[in-house]
This record gives structure tokens, C-alpha cells and sequence, in this order.
């Protein structure tokens, strides 16, 4: 494994031990897996879970963890290729990708779609170029897609569900003010097929995730003859698992309506459409009683916490797997 920015880039083998190693990291989490190792974590958007857990999970391996926010904390960065640069940005990606491949032994990425253009930026084109500028390991922290949050989501699967091949996973679409990105469907669908579950994804009309992503899902199901659904009703019958997210339209990228975002405000997982016996989980952060009722998410069923602890656990994993010392 070179890189780390896409389920799809890896074997359900290559994923399976990841989960593996977070699972051993889980019960011992302290360790020198990464003594005097570096990673240079840059955030070109907030986070609190993503900074947090990829500080500690390199603390607690004995290396070190540095954040910079270009625009704030680091020069702005230019991201076009070739651009001449005559606006604000006082750095070309390129420049910074190579100086801090000199210093660090990893880099990773945040940077989410601008909402401009869907059919551009879903080539993910800042962090491929990361990839092609750096003779170091990439970690994905989040752009068209989710990966580290989609391998927690599949640990927690797993240790509440046991073998996931036949469980059936819902991803349900919820009602945001705002369009969100849609990276963690994208990377939950992608994990949740790889893995033999039988998939449902419902969404209000207009709201459809991106075709590629629904014909590999499709694939995947086709492959580990597992069932895949997509419904416009918000349809969680049945579910062992809630998976919950509010994502923008890709019909109105570029061009929100926040009208007939609106029209949507009765997508919410709550008390009266949640299977009793189904687990609920979210990425985090969630608006509460909009995405989901607090009575849901507050339940015993409710899986947030522990997804959020697993990210610290898988990417001890990823960066042990990267950049630790070989047995
Ligand atoms: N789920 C997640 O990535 O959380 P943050 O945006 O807080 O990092």
C-alpha cells in the first residue's frame, strides 16, 4: 500500500487488514509503531474529529502530527496547474507538496469540493496532484471522498454486527439546510458493498449519489450476490444498520436551490421510522433534529461515539501500514 485516498483503490483484503491491525490498536493503543515519524496534515477546511485523531493516533505511536491551514495558518496554496499567479494565493500546491514531503514522512489532505463544477471536481484533482508531487505516502482526509470515515464506519459494523456479508445497510439521505459534500456516502457505499451487505440507498428525487459510485456499489452487490436498492422514500425497513447523511443535490451543483432543499425537511431518521432493532450512525458533526432526533441518536442503538473513537483506531492502522516500522 503507497497511498492511502480512496476505498476503492484497495482489496477488500488490503481493507480487511487494515481492520485488522485497528482492531489490535484498539486493545493496546500506546505503542513506538511510529517513533520519530512526521506527518504534515494540511486543512484546507475545519475540522474537529479528523485533526484531533490523527494528532493522537500519531502521538500515541511515538511520532508527531503538524496541521497547517493554508489561508491561515500557511500561505494560501494555488491548486491550478500552470496558473499564473495573480490572485490571492502566495503558494503553488506543487511548491508546498514537495517542501513538506523534505520535512514529514507523510502527508494528508483535506479539501472538499468547491460546488462549482461536479464533473470537474469529481476527478479529485488536488489530491491526485498531491500524489503525483510527493515521493511520500498520501493520506485522504476527506475531498470527493471519505475513506478513513468509511473504514470506522465499517469497524463499528463489524464489532456490533459480526460478519457483515447479508446485514442490510441503509444510507439514508437527511435533511440539511445547506448541500453538503458527498464524500462519506460515496466512500459508505463503496465499503458496505466491498463487503457483501445488502444495500439501500434512499434519497429524495434529484438527490441520486454520483452514476460511477452507484455502478461500482451495484458491482460489488452484483459480485458478492448481495441485493442493491435505490428508493426516493425514505424506506429503512428492515435495516441492521442506519447509516445517516445529508449530501447537496449533484443536480444543483453549482447552482443550490435551497427551495427545493426545503421541500426535504421530512427526511429525518426518528423514533417512528427506525427499525427497533437497527444500530443508527452518522459521521459527526450532525444537526440535531434535522438529521436525526435526539431521541435516536441519544438510543442504545446509536453508534456515533464509538464511529468517532474508530477513527483513531483505524488510522493508526493506515499510518502503521504507510509509514511504520516493519516487523
Ligand atoms: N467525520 C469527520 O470527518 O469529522 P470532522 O469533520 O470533525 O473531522
Amino acid at each position: 500500500m503507497k497511498h492511502f485516498t480512496a476505498i476503492e483503490n484497495h482489496t477488500k483484503q488490503e481493507l480487511e487488514k487494515l481492520l485488522e491491525l485497528a482492531k489490535s490498536f484498539k486493545a493496546k493503543p500506546f505503542g513506538s509503531q511510529l517513533k520519530q515519524k512526521t506527518l504534515i496534515s494540511i486543512f484546507m477546511n475545519p475540522s474537529t474529529r479528523t485533526k484531533t485523531s490523527f494528532d493522537l493516533a500519531m502521538h500515541q505511536l511515538g511520532g508527531h502530527n503538524i496541521s497547517i491551514e493554508p489561508g491561515k495558518s500557511s500561505w494560501g496554496l494555488e491548486i491550478e496547474e500552470g496558473a499564473i499567479m495573480d490572485k490571492d494565493a502566495e503558494e503553488h500546491l506543487k511548491d508546498a507538496t514537495k517542501v513538506l514531503c523534505k520535512y514529514g514522512d507523510a502527508l494528508a489532505l483535506r479539501c472538499f469540493p468547491k460546488f462549482k463544477d461536479w464533473n470537474e471536481e469529481k476527478k479529485d484533482k488536488i489530491l491526485k496532484n498531491m500524489v503525483k508531487w510527493s515521493d511520500k505516502p498520501v493520506i485522504n482526509m476527506e475531498t470527493i471522498s471519505h475513506p478513513c470515515q468509511a473504514l470506522a464506519m465499517m469497524q463499528t459494523i463489524i464489532e456490533k454486527l459480526g460478519d457483515p456479508k447479508g446485514k442490510k445497510f441503509v444510507l439514508t439521505w437527511a435533511y440539511h439546510p445547506k448541500p453538503l459534500n458527498t464524500a462519506v456516502a460515496n466512500s459508505a457505499a463503496m465499503i458496505a458493498s466491498m463487503f457483501g451487505m445488502d444495500i439501500t440507498i434512499a434519497n429524495p428525487e434529484g438527490y441520486d449519489l454520483d452514476p460511477d459510485y452507484i455502478k461500482q456499489s451495484k458491482n460489488n452487490c452484483k459480485k458478492n450476490n448481495a441485493n442493491f436498492k435505490q428508493t426516493h422514500t425514505q424506506d429503512l425497513k428492515d435495516a441492521d444498520f442506519v447509516y445517516a447523511k445529508s449530501w447537496g443535490s449533484l443536480e444543483q451543483y453549482g447552482n443550490y436551490n435551497k427551495t427545493i432543499q426545503d421541500k426535504h425537511k421530512n427526511w429525518i431518521v426518528n423514533k417512528e421510522n427506525m427499525p427497533k432493532q437497527a444500530y443508527f450512525s452518522h459521521c459527526l458533526p450532525v444537526r440535531r433534529n434535522m438529521i436525526v432526533t435526539d431521541q435516536v441518536i441519544d438510543s442504545k442503538n446509536s453508534l456515533v461515539y464509538e464511529e468517532a473513537e474508530n477513527r483513531l483506531h483505524v488510522q493508526k492502522a493506515i499510518l502503521k501500514t504507510l509509514i511504520g516500522e516493519k516487523e
